[in-house]
């Protein structure tokens, strides 16, 4: 019933802050969410936003777009990014933390698709909703806590779309002894609340947003069922992009928190995420999560 409120009901702010002298990163903001959180965040005045795309061609088009629209040219830069790979997902972060500080680091890109193929070992979903998300995040980290530093008053934030599709299942594989787990955005959900209150010492807002179901080119092959629901509920995409961009401003209330039409709503979190079982998963999972990503990047964990 939530949902179908929020689809038909609840329309999220229009952003108006100033992200004045403000540096972000927004991946997979060639199209959907993410170029419509980028073209919010270009038109309230960020001095730079990084558009993260593994297709650079695209995120060409992408930056024109936005500039059009905004009037602002000199913003948008379009750096490659495929987190499909770990090279790629490294060399970005080596770039990324050449920038003289990060202020918003929003991790949008995703897949969700019915086909399996692997990346890297893993079940490509798995690889680049959760592992490359979390590696570029953590990689980063640092250059988000040294421009904590510079500015106390205003904290950078880490910020990772999530979906209330989360709720839809209660983790099942977290039970057997080492497993691939497939429902990657619970997973997602899991690994934030855990690893949130260690990031908070550091001066860095870790949260999750749920944007609603929008229109966007999610799902290409979500089959006439889900195609029809758009049609009868979806956001704009400019609506949804609204979402990113709230988590992207509000305070420590949303740290290792999640945000739905564009406010810090945990009670809108999945039963089982918040059960004494969701509790053990959050642990096991992080656990196997910190073995996959430490092969990739030794030392990569030692702040969570
Ligand atoms: N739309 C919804 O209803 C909805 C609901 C809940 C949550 N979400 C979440 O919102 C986020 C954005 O989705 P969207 O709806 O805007 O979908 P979208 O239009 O398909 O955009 C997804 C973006 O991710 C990029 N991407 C995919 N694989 C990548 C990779 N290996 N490396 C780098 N970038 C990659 C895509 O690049 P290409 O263009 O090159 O493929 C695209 O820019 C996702 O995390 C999604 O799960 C969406």
């Amino acid at each position: 019933m939530g949902f179908l409120y929020s689809q038909f009901f609840v329309t999220p702010k229009y952003p108006t802050e100033s992200f004045a002298d403000q540096i972000i990163i927004v991946t997979g903001s060639n199209v959907g969410l993410g170029l419509e959180a980028a073209r919010h965040f270009s038109r309230c005045n960020a001095k730079k936003v990084v558009l993260a795309v593994r297709n650079v061609a695209a995120g060409e088009k992408a930056k024109q777009s936005i500039e059009k629209s905004t009037g602002r040219t000199d913003v948008c830069e379009v750096w490659e990014l495929d987190l499909a790979s770990y090279a790629s997902v490294k060399a970005f972060a080596e770039r990324a933390s050449k920038l003289p500080r990060i202020d918003v680091l929003l991790e949008n890109a995703g897949i969700a698709t019915r086909n399996f193929s692997l990346a890297e070992g893993h079940e490509r979903t798995i690889t680049v909703n959760v592992i490359s998300t979390f590696i570029l995040g953590l990689l980063l980290l640092p250059k988000l806590q040294a421009t904590a530093k510079e500015i106390p008053s205003r904290k950078p934030h880490w910020t990772i779309v999530s979906s209330e599709v989360h709720a839809w299942t209660n983790l099942p594989e977290w039970k057997s002894s080492n497993t691939s787990i497939p429902d990657f955005k619970t997973v997602e959900v899991l690994v934030v609340r855990e690893i949130a209150p260690k990031v908070a010492d550091s001066g860095v807002i870790l949260n999750m947003l749920n944007p609603g179901l929008c229109h966007s080119e999610l799902a290409r092959d979500g089959g006439w069922l889900l195609w029809f629901m758009k049609l009868v509920l979806a956001r704009t995409t400019e609506v949804g992009g609204r979402t990113l961009v709230a988590a992207a401003t509000v305070g420590d209330e949303s740290q290792g928190a999640y945000m739905t039409d564009g406010e810090v709503n945990n009670g809108a979190l999945g039963a089982f995420v918040t059960s004494e079982d969701g509790e053990k998963a959050q642990k096991k999972v992080w656990t196997e999560l910190k073995e996959i990503l430490e092969k990739v990047q030794p030392g990569i964990t030692s702040s969570c």
